[in-house]
């Protein structure tokens, strides 16, 4: 299985994700399969809580942005269009002896000595084969181990009959060299790498009952580009207006070559994706004179009419890193990495991922972990929209009168200007990023500008898109890794014990609340305690239990993550005195304080403390 091993945390975060049942391989009675997880009971419900925060906070309370529910497979159209089809690729490299495919930019340096052959051959068949093979001997191998390999390379596919006894072949050619810090080897085999190549990553299907080239069809690799897709249909059956934006959260599927650090990079997870549609900002310009300046660093404030790209970005980085701060993930466990323009994509003006610290993430220079990213936060241009305008034959455009009429009244020397500047853009990006000789970039510049600058005087322009991109099942994993304390408490007799606690926000919390009465073999305190888990489990997560002493009940809660325990006693039947009936022991999961609530505020209390 593709976890880390050297990693002590993570190697008890991944065992208390079984033990507790946040996630399971998924298969795993079969052996499992890799890139594949399952969610527990508390996983699933951690997972739902993530998921319905991410839509309220992005759909639901904001009157700017509306809801999708696309399918998994669509037209293999959309992919064409969108590029994939074409560019989702990986460069991977094979072992060639034991087929295990790594990821180019994966394979970690290995140094020992590299031994070669030209062929092998069979003294008692006589059987021949001509090509070349090489191992890395690494520290501590012995040279036979390394043959071996290569007889067992050398023979694969050959009858026995053929071969004789493979482990008998005669190697020819052998040469032996040292090598250091080299990432040509496979880590596991040692064995010579193949050449590196293409592999795409979205998994093919077949729609129909044929399995022809014709039905093939794609599980998608992002939820992004069916929001594409229909942002036509949405912008014609609802009131939005641009700018707007359009959510979606759903499965997506991708092959990856390496699946690796448990559930961080798997082959299907889930994503939380925004698209928000703004006007270009030459018709902020039209519209409003010029395009507003934001402040060199931090959130930009409430939106503006006058805002251009720049500052959407901004905004966007800021309310998600916002969104992160509110489920317990401090700006201190999380970075901000801003893409280079050689990390950028042809059609991107800007990225910038939000990363957070995890376990398994490598250190920098000083020490400090660096990061992985969680979310990616993307000013892509007018690139989709109108990708799928040209491969659909359908305009995607919106049309706004006022900049229309405003158009008109702008002055022919502002026009130009503006005109210079998206063609100088223009080419610079076709010339760095396509690669297009200068001349033959500038006349492509020139034709973009003609259909741009035409449509906007029609008061018609494709918009353009900010997209922050998250993963649900990253963010689960840095949620689960972030939760993660172990502290020591004492025990029923005063012993202090080490204690596992999962700290989790409490609005993300599996579980809210434990409902636990003291004994359950008294029944005035079990009906209680039943009265009580009603009353609250309408309106969140609770838990009732009863089996084993309360100290261990509390154990149990804290290795779950439940913020508050509710503890029914001898006191809230009014045992001890009138002044203490219906009062029950609440109980608070990060230190362990208690105390004594009336049961009847119970609720309001409780609410007040996940909202
Ligand atoms: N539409 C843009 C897009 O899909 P991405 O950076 O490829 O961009 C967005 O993916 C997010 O999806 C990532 O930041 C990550 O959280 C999540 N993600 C991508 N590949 C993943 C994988 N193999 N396993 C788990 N999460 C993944």
């Amino acid at each position: 299985m593709a976890e880390p091993k050297e990693n002590p945390l993570m190697e008890k975060i991944v065992s208390l994700c079984k033990r507790r049942g946040f996630v399971y391989q998924s298969s795993e009675i079969y052996g499992g399969i890799n890139g594949f997880w399952d969610y527990g009971p508390l996983g699933a419900e951690l997972k739902r809580n993530v998921k319905e925060l991410w839509w309220n906070t992005m759909t639901r309370e904001r009157e700017d942005v509306v809801g999708l529910d696309a399918t998994i497979i669509m037209s293999p159209a959309i992919w064409r269009a969108s590029g994939h089809v074409d560019t989702f690729v990986d460069m991977m490299r094979e072992c060639p002896l034991t087929r295990k495919r790594v990821r180019s930019d994966q394979v970690e340096e290995q140094s020992g000595t590299v031994y070669r052959w030209t062929g092998a051959e069979s003294a008692t068949t006589g059987w021949k084969v001509q090509k070349p093979f090489a191992v890395l001997q690494r520290k501590g191998e012995h040279p036979d181990s390394v043959r071996k390999k290569a007889r067992e390379y050398y023979a694969h596919g050959a009858a026995a009959a053929q071969t004789g006894d493979w482990k008998q072949l005669g190697l020819q050619g052998e040469t032996t060299a040292p090598v250091e810090n080299s990432v040509d080897f496979h880590p596991e085999s040692g064995v010579e790498l193949s050449e590196s190549r293409p592999f795409n990553l979205m998994f093919k299907t077949y729609v129909g009952p044929v399995e022809s080239e014709e039905n093939v069809a794609y599980l998608r690799p992002e939820t992004a580009q069916a929001i594409f897709a229909q942002f036509k249909n949405v912008l014609d059956s609802t009131p939005v207006k641009v700018p707007f934006g359009i959510g979606q959260i759903g499965k997506a599927f991708r092959n990856e070559v390496t699946p690796r650090n448990f559930t961080f990079r798997s082959r299907e997870f889930e994503q939380m994706e925004l698209e928000f549609f703004i006007p270009p900002d030459e018709a902020i310009e039209a519209l409003h004179g010029s395009v507003a300046t934001i402040p060199a660093a931090g959130h930009p404030g409430e939106p503006q009419p006058n805002w251009g790209w720049e500052a959407w970005h901004r905004y966007w980085v800021e309310e998600r890193v916002r969104f992160y701060e509110g489920i317990g993930l401090t700006r201190d466990t999380l970075g901000l990495h801003i893409q280079t323009p050689e990390e950028l994509a042809h059609y991107a003006r800007a990225c910038t991922d939000i990363l957070y610290k995890f376990p398994f993430s490598k250190r920098d220079e000083k020490g400090e972990l660096k990061g992985e990213e969680l979310e990616g936060i993307a000013a892509r241009g007018d690139f989709d929209l109108s990708q799928h305008e040209e491969h659909s034959g359908k305009p995607l455009t919106v049309f706004d009168d006022e900049l229309r009429a405003t158009w008109g009244k702008v002055s022919d020397d502002k026009k130009k200007d503006m005109r210079e500047k998206f063609v100088a853009h223009k080419t610079h990006v076709f010339v760095e990023k396509k690669k297009l000789p200068p001349e033959e970039a500038a006349t492509a510049a020139q034709k973009e500008a003609q259909v741009f600058f035409d449509r906007f005087a029609k008061g018609q322009y494709i918009p353009h898109v900010i997209e922050p991109s998250a993963g649900v099942d990253r963010l689960i994993l840095a949620l689960i890794s972030n939760a993660y304390y172990e502290d020591e408490m004492p025990d029923e007799k005063g012993k202090m014990q080490v204690r596992v606690v999962m700290k989790f926000h409490p609005r993300i919390a599996p579980i809210k609340v434990a409902v636990l009465p003291l004994l359950k073999n008294k029944p005035d305190l079990v009906t209680k305690a039943r009265e009580i888990y009603s009353s609250l489990k309408g309106h969140f997560a609770c838990f009732y239990d009863d089996g084993g002493a309360i100290g261990r009940r509390y154990r149990r809660q804290d290795e779950a993550g439940t913020p508050f325990c509710v503890t029914i006693d001898f006191d809230t039947l009014g045992e001890k005195g009138p002044e203490l009936k219906d009062t029950v022991t609440l109980r608070y999961r990060d230190d362990g304080r208690q105390e004594r609530v009336k049961a009847s505020e119970l609720l309001p209390l409780l609410l007040e403390k996940i909202r």
